[in-house]
């Protein structure tokens, strides 16, 4: 079948270790595994990093990419593939598609049966296909881990991303009054479009804030502090520019901070954010559309750091 996999490991260059090609049909690892014909994938910054060597190393070679897809079971039920698959040889006790088991980027998925959740009929395999890691994440960062209900204001950090943007939209559908932050002044006008306060890196605020969206680290983590008012969580699920920032840990401690670490979410929060989706017609920020026949293409837009939102693969064509 057709499917984008990383046939080699390269940190400097991860886009030349992306092969498109044949590859054998997908293997369920167990009796309780179905195979979903995927009609639709988004790309996500953990593909580049599984280019680079992150998480994967040369003896898992080749391996599909992709952690997010949205298809047709065996049983004809139009379902969202959730990625996190329970993996006993790894010490976290689960690894996300393509880390371990093969990925999403491909004509076919097998997963445990267990993670197939229903596709509303209100959303297109488009939409759902953003939702099982950015979205997933950023709706986990707000709610269960940020509690984002004790608070009023919201900043988010390096605000073009796939998650930051899911984080950004969530928190203004919640009521929120939200601060976020981009290098680039064209994705400024875009965040301020989706009902945001948008702000160049390292910009004073009008005020403190409740909880800090973190996926940015090393170049925004001194922000993100100064930013976050007494009690306030700052969550990170990612750290795209350095994961060793300095921290000043007088203000950790005086201002009474929550540093709060989160990957992924629960089935039941992807449910939750299914419903929250289709209760509000609350829609993923889509930065482009690519045919699978052009993966390559999306990869490098990814690789360029000018996406805004999402990027998603129409396996149809
Ligand atoms: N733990 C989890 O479960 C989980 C799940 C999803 C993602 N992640 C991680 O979260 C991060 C974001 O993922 P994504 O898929 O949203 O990535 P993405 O779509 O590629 O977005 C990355 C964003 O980071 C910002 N950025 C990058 N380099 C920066 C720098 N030097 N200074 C300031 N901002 C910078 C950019 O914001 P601006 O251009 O707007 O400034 C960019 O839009 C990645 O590291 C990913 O691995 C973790």
């Amino acid at each position: 079948m057709r499917a984008a996999f990383a046939s080699r490991i390269d940190d400097a260059d991860p886009l030349s270790a992306l092969t498109v090609g044949e590859r054998p049909e997908p293997e369920p690892a167990g009796d309780d595994w179905v195979t979903v014909e995927v009609r639709a994938s988004s790309l996500n910054h953990h593909d580049l990093w599984s280019l680079r060597g992150v998480g994967l190393t040369e003896k898992q070679l080749p391996m599909i990419l992709g952690c997010d897809a949205a298809g047709v079971a065996p049983d004809g039920r139009e379902v969202v593939v959730y990625p996190v698959v329970p993996t006993p040889s790894d010490p976290r006790g689960v690894t996300i598609l393509s880390e371990h088991h093969q990925g999403t980027l491909a004509e076919r998925v097998a997963v445990p049966a267990a993670n197939l959740i229903a596709k509303p009929a209100a959303l297109s395999f488009a939409d759902v296909a953003c939702l099982p890691t950015a979205w997933l994440t950023a709706y986990r960062m707000l709610t269960s881990r940020g509690r984002v209900a004790e608070t009023d204001a919201v900043l988010v950090q390096g605000a073009g991303g796939g998650v930051a943007t899911a984080a950004v939209v969530l928190a203004v559908a919640m009521g929120k009054r939200v601060y976020a932050t981009s290098r680039d002044p064209g994705k400024r006008e875009r965040i301020a479009a989706l009902g945001a306060t948008a702000l160049e890196p390292g910009a004073r605020l009008p005020e403190r804030v409740g909880v800090v969206i973190e996926t940015v680290g090393a170049a925004t983590f001194d922000h993100s502090l100064k930013c976050a008012g007494f009690g306030a969580r700052i969550v990170v699920s990612g750290a795209t520019a350095g994961h060793l920032p300095q921290v000043n840990l007088r203000r950790v401690f005086a201002m009474s901070l929550e540093i709060l670490g989160t990957s992924m979410g629960t089935p039941d929060e992807l449910s939750a954010l299914l419903e929250f989706l289709a209760s509000t017609g609350v829609r993923p920020v889509v930065d482009s559309v690519f045919g699978f026949s052009e993966v390559d293409a999306a990869f490098a837009k990814l690789a360029s750091g000018t996406v805004f939102g999402k990027i998603i693969l129409d396996h149809t064509r």
